[in-house]
């Protein structure tokens, strides 16, 4: 198959609709990562997502709308709780898990009786969405256990010849996936993965919000989880990752040091210096940076040829979670702690 390129132009906007009415996969951007799409309603094409990535049948597929009202169309329950946050939160980096209706096959939902439903805010994929008249099943654009893809060439390197089309819509912005969220009961937020919305923001929406445990640690192969994705190796580079947990820089740069062999690499904050003799990166000194930039220095990491990298410890509050947790994923959840 011959992978079409298509600019985000109103014009190659509509002919990549049109590959998505006829059942084909066409990756698009969203203002998270990119999203790999087919109709979330037509078995054959969402089988053919998870074939396309080398996907678990068992691990659901997102499905993005370009209107809040389009959530009925998916939804077979919308709570209040689920309306106030949409008012809220969307379009943006939100799913919401609900009930599903009977249009979405269980193929889309890997077997589940629910559904994620996400709007997102990026203009192409909104104006992609709202072309095609589909709702977009859409899991990242990454081969299975690659990081995601953050630019239309991450998303060329992994699927070129394996999909219909790519449209272009330069780098997405937040650079991590979205905020997973579920409902215990009518006031209670769980959190199944976090993304840039965090626990701190949805707080003020519900009278408790918690994060679920698999976000900060491995969870053995039989334990059953609240989210398919959790049990899943993810993220991770063909480097080995090793983040390191050191009270200052200092005392990073001295592990470090110590500790380096052929291959290693540093990936630093940017206010760090260079720890001489070991080529080092840097992904940010806020969250929302070291989320911007995770995926793509993964990638670059890999590309440079590194065999081993040292990541400084990213903080654990706000948004800064989702880096932790994606670092800790592609580490296996093996880190160094000075
Ligand atoms: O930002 C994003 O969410 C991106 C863009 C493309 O929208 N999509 C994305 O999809 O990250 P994916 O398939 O890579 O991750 C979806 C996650 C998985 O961990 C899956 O297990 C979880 O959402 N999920 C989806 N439906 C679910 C459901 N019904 N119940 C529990 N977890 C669900
Ligand atoms: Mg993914």
């Amino acid at each position: 198959m011959i992978t079409e390129y298509f600019h985000d132009t109103a014009e190659e906007i509509a002919l990549a609709a049109r590959l998505l009415q006829k059942g084909e996969l066409v990756a698009f951007p969203t203002e998270t990562v990119y999203g790999l799409g087919a109709d979330a309603r037509r078995e054959d094409s969402v089988r053919a997502v998870f074939a396309a990535k080398g996907r678990p049948a068992d691990n659901p597929l997102i499905v993005h709308i370009a209107e809040i009202g389009q959530i009925y169309d998916i939804a077979a329950e919308v709570p209040e709780i689920a309306l106030r946050l949409a008012s809220v939160f969307w379009p943006g980096p939100l799913t919401m898990v609900l009930p599903k209706q009977d249009c979405i096959p269980e193929v889309t939902s890997g077997g589940l009786e629910t559904v994620g439903i996400r709007m997102p805010s990026h203009p192409v994929a909104r104006a992609l969405i709202r072309a095609s008249g589909c709702p977009i099943a859409a899991p990242s654009a990454n081969r299975s256990g690659k990081p995601s893809p953050t630019t239309a060439r991450h998303v060329m390197d992994d699927m070129n010849g394996r999909i219909a089309a790519i449209l272009d819509g330069g780098q997405c912005s937040v650079g991590v996936e979205s905020t997973v969220i579920c409902f215990d009961d009518s006031d209670t937020i769980h959190i199944l993965r976090p993304g840039l919305i965090s626990q701190e923001d949805l707080a003020p929406y519900a009278s408790r919000v918690y994060v679920d445990h698999a976000i900060y640690e491995q969870i053995a192969p039989d334990v059953k989880v609240a989210s398919p994705g959790m049990k899943y190796k993810h993220y991770a580079p063909n480097a080995k990752i090793l983040p390191v947990d050191a009270p200052d820089f200092a005392a990073f740069a001295n592990y470090v040091s110590k500790h380096a062999v052929y291959g290693t690499y540093c990936l630093l904050f940017d206010g760090d210096p260079e720890i001489p003799g070991i080529p080092s990166m840097r992904y940010g000194d806020s969250g929302a940076e070291q989320a911007h930039n995770l995926f793509l220095r993964f990638r670059e990491l890999d590309e440079a040829g590194a065999k081993l990298v040292y990541v400084r410890m990213p903080r654990q509050d706000g948004a800064d979670l989702s880096v932790y947790n994606r670092l800790m994923r592609a580490a296996g959840f093996e880190a160094v702690t000075l």
